[in-house]
């Protein structure tokens, strides 16, 4: 930890060029810890213990972990087959966000078939820091996008503070800067509206509790921990006017894999007319998928993040065991929420309907 210092990014690549600096998610929000990663090994080791995590991050860490493999590459007997295994490798460290492979095969594009070493390292180094810039971009759209919506929303409430109920984290921290959900939370707080918001702490792991609680206290963004139970009864009780959340993988018909949990949150927002938006950028959408429940690979996590609850004890981090010793634990780490249930999607090109034709209309490129 260096004292004093205010982090604003969870990314950032050290002035020796070698050497990847990130904070680590996992001893948040009671320690700020800045881990140095310095292999593939280290980069697979982060993203699959989630000491980053988070769609937007997860590809924007895999990016820079091949520019690391290309310095690890320099003395190598052959470098292509090197750095293909290593990319092949990034990969493999978690299955569901997609941003991952998006951002490794772009990598790859850029980088493959450039002859010399250093023309090599530049193209890598650059790429990654232009997959980085985009996505801190894009979440400052979605930001913009989803203001306007929010501003509508409020302007049927006067004089009452505007409540938004969010899953997860999908903050700057899984994201680089502003957040896909959190984009347009900080952009209404920003332009002075009253907002406050619902945050589902988000078992097992608890990424609502100890990292949007942690994000939305540092901005002074009112909010209020709740348990991931909680939400159905405070939508029955005309205390949510709009959901939103972010996404690790979206397919083309607009259904979307979510952390955990999402899909129940949808449900009840429907039963309740409750606006539910999901907050994502391009590199969210896999453009090859029709159908989110048969489709997307859903990750399947160790048991142990279920059984046992992390937080501060005196001091300092303890792991508590909440079941019987012997009893199993399954744990699921996202869902899907058809395309059905879901109000509309914040892009950075705008908002619209979660389906095929209205999402193609933003992205034409991707129309066959
Ligand atoms: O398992 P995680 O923490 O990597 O899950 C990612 C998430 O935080 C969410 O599901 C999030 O809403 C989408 S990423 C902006």
């Amino acid at each position: 930890m260096i004292p004093n210092t205010i982090y604003t990014r969870p990314i950032w690549l050290d002035s020796d060029q070698q050497t990847l600096n990130v904070i680590d998610q996992r001893q948040l929000p009671h320690i700020i810890s800045i881990l140095n990663l310095k292999t593939a090994d280290d980069v697979i080791m982060a993203i699959r213990e989630m000491v980053v995590r988070g769609a937007p991050l997860i590809g924007v860490t895999a990016a820079y972990g091949v520019y690391l493999s290309v310095v690890n590459s320099k003395n190598r007997d052959n470098p292509d087959n090197y750095l293909k295994q290593e990319c092949e490798r990034i990969k493999s460290s978690r299955p569901t966000a997609v941003n991952l492979f998006w951002a490794v095969d772009r990598m790859i594009e850029k980088v493959c078939g450039v002859k010399t070493f250093s023309d090599r390292l530049d193209a890598a180094r650059q790429e990654a820091e232009s997959i980085t810039e985009a996505e801190v971009e894009n979440c400052r759209l979605i930001g913009v996008h989803g203001l306007s919506l929010l501003q509508h929303l409020a302007a049927e409430k006067p004089k009452k503070p505007l409540q938004v109920l969010t899953h997860c984290n999908a903050g700057w921290l899984a994201c680089v800067e502003h957040g896909t959900a959190t984009a347009p939370i900080y952009a209404a707080f920003e332009a002075g509206m009253d907002i406050h918001v619902w945050v589902d702490e988000t078992r097992p792991l608890n990424q609502g509790a100890r990292l949007t609680a942690w994000e939305l206290g540092r901005r002074g963004v009112s909010h209020t921990v709740i348990t991931d139970n909680a939400g159905g009864h405070l939508m029955q009780h005309g205390l949510v006017d709009v959901v939103i959340v972010g996404s690790d993988r979206a397919t083309r018909t607009g259904d979307i894999a979510n952390k955990i949990g999402t899909y129940l949150k949808a449900l009840a927002a429907w039963d309740n007319r409750i606006p539910f938006y999901v907050a994502l950028p391009s590199s969210t959408f896999d453009w090859q998928m029709t159908n989110g429940l048969t489709d997307i690979p859903i990750e399947v996590r160790d048991p142990d993040e279920v059984r046992y609850i992390q937080g501060l004890a005196t001091d300092q981090l303890s792991r508590i065991l909440i079941p019987p010793e012997t009893s199993p634990a399954a744990n699921f780490a996202f869902d899907v929420t058809p395309a059905r249930l879901i109000t509309g999607l914040i892009t950075e090109r705008g908002v619209c309907r979660s389906g095929e034709a209205d999402i193609l209309r933003l992205f034409p490129e991707h129309a066959e």
